[in-house]
């Protein structure tokens, strides 16, 4: 695991694209694992302005989300798959057609999350698969719980999760209560993993991940065991990490 410490959001949003950059440009053709939430939407404004300036192609990538609430149709403009719309794939030379996001309107959760399984082994395994992280130190949709679930899987938001996505509904009640979501097997599977996180509140989560035990109770924490896992966390993310001078 590489810890790489940005200044502040903007650089860890320069820095979380110049590695995306940098592999779309190795290979061309490659699978980007992507993420939702606050945290990835700069990386992916810096991704649609180099698009913009000719520094790069997305024309033949593919790529496979993490979640989707389970319950919201894509044009809900809560859903994720409307995210990576409005975030990204409006705005590049992506297929969209090369896009997946796990189809929250399938109502046979077994069927959902076989059908993502399926389509992410048909695409050959993701190359670079981005995450942010909860404050709870949750991966995709993966909360702390006794043990990890390797495949796509429906969950059960917790009510910390429930609570810190209220922001985007008009109300804490039209939050969904569940979701699909890549399994700790399909995110380990990825040959490169990149973590970004920001601020404060994330200090303890980035702690436990990088200097904790590797426990399902803080679903990233199992990133020590990947090959190629680099984090990208702002002074303020490390700030409890700096404080215990580990880091
Ligand atoms: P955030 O969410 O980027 O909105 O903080 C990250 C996550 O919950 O995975």
């Amino acid at each position: 695991m590489r810890i790489i410490e940005a200044a502040n959001y903007e650089d860890l949003s320069r820095k979380a694209a110049d590695l995306i950059a940098a592999q779309v440009i190795l290979k061309p053709d490659c699978v980007l694992g992507l993420a939702t939430g606050s945290t990835p939407e700069g990386t992916y404004k810096e991704l649609v302005t180099r698009y913009e300036q000719g520094v790069l192609d997305f024309s033949q990538i593919s790529s496979v989300n993490l979640d989707e609430y389970r319950g919201l149709s894509q044009d809900n403009d809560q859903s994720y798959r409307y995210f990576m719309n409005r975030h990204l794939f409006d705005h590049v030379n992506i297929d969209k057609a090369r896009t997946h996001v796990p189809n929250g309107k399938e109502p046979d959760s077994d069927k959902a999350c076989a059908d993502y399984d399926a389509q992410i082994l048909s695409m050959g395994g993701v190359d670079l698969q981005l995450l942010g992280i909860g404050g709870n130190g949750h991966i995709g949709f993966n909360e702390p719980c006794d043990e990890f679930v390797v495949g796509t899987h429906c969950v059960n938001l917790t009510q910390s999760t429930i609570e810190a996505n209220a922001r985007f509904f008009s109300s804490i009640d039209e939050v969904p209560k569940q979701a699909y979501t890549m399994g700790i097997g399909n995110i380990m599977a990825a040959k490169k993993i990149l973590l970004l996180a920001s601020g404060a509140g994330k200090s303890q989560a980035i702690f436990d991940t990088c200097f904790g035990p590797v426990t399902p109770h803080v679903p990233a924490s199992v990133l020590q065991l990947h090959p190629d896992a680099v984090i990208i966390a702002d002074t303020e993310a490390l700030s409890l990490a700096k404080e215990k001078g580990v880091f």
